[in-house]
């Protein structure tokens, strides 16, 4: 078993340098003890004799499973069910009467970078409850895709379980009750739910040609790792996933000012979200 190791400089920049390219993620000149710690447990995870050897082995791209582990190790996962309340609030208030009058059928929402899941079933639960509330407003059948890069939180996001802590974190008794089945140790999403999503592994980095449009996209709590250009780059590439109209929803702390004119901010009394602009040119 490999003793803990402490990364060189160019050992470090040479990390920094991979997980850039591989995942868009930047990471600063003090981050040396949190990849050092992380780097030490994988080494020690795939055998091997040392920091470097496994260093080796990721620049040369041969092990999937590494590569997947190491970016897993490196990528916030934190989530949790209606995070941050007002995207949902927003969604119900004012973009679900709103897409009632358009009547899209399916009416399509993608979660990029959807994590363990959360997001695209608390969108599920506010549409239902909406419909529920509106009878005969929206017509049209809703159809989610969440991506995420991380194989590991898009598995319990397909498997809709989630443990007794998980399932506590911004979801109440009443939705719990309606919309999870409670097994042995946990709870599992309803499959009415799990029929309107369909989770996949995808970097942000990647073409979205295959995607098809959207009504409205959430891409919340990720580009704040990314470097301007990227951050650029994905905006600019998510407006022309839009339909005209459309909406993107980002993290409190996210916005596009600054780089892109694609999209126009909209403040409703609970929040702001980010509606295509339509004279932007691509
Ligand atoms: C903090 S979570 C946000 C989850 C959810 N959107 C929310 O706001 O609660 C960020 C997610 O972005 C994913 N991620 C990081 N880099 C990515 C990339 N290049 N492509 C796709 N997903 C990425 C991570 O795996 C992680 O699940």
């Amino acid at each position: 078993m490999a003793d803990d190791q402490v990364i060189s400089k160019e050992q470090y920049d040479t990390f920094r340098d991979f997980l850039e390219k591989s995942c868009g993620i930047l990471l600063g000149d003090n981050k040396h003890y949190l990849v050092t710690s992380r780097l030490n447990r994988l080494t020690k995870e795939f055998s091997f004799n040392t920091l470097g050897e496994m260093l080796d082995s990721l620049k040369k791209n041969i092990n999937k499973a590494l590569r997947e582990r190491v970016i897993d190790a490196m990528t916030t996962n934190e989530t949790s069910w209606f995070r941050d309340t007002y995207p949902f609030e927003i969604l119900k208030g004012h973009l679900f009467p709103e897409l009632a009058k358009r009547k899209p059928n399916p009416l399509r929402i993608w979660s990029a970078a959807a994590s363990s899941g959360q997001e695209s079933y608390s969108i599920i639960m506010i549409f239902d409850e909406f419909k529920s509330k509106n009878p005969g407003q929206i017509s049209g059948r809703l159809e989610i895709i969440g991506t995420d890069i991380s194989p590991s939180v898009l598995k319990i996001a397909k498997d809709g379980k989630y443990d007794d802590l998980s399932i506590m974190r911004g979801l109440s008794p009443e939705r719990r009750e309606k919309y999870f089945s409670k097994l042995d140790s946990g709870w599992e999403v309803k499959p009415t739910l799990k029929t309107m999503v369909r989770f996949s592994e995808m970097n942000l980095q990647q073409s979205y040609n295959l995607l098809g449009k959207f009504d409205i996209i959430f891409c919340r709590n990720v580009l704040i790792y990314f470097s301007s250009e990227l951050k650029t780059d994905i905006l600019e590439r998510m407006a022309r996933c839009l339909n005209p109209g459309g909406v993107l929803i980002l993290g409190g702390s996210e916005s596009p000012t600054g780089y892109t004119k694609a999209f126009e901010m909209v403040r409703y009394p609970e929040g702001v979200v980010y509606r295509l602009n339509g004279d932007w040119k691509p």
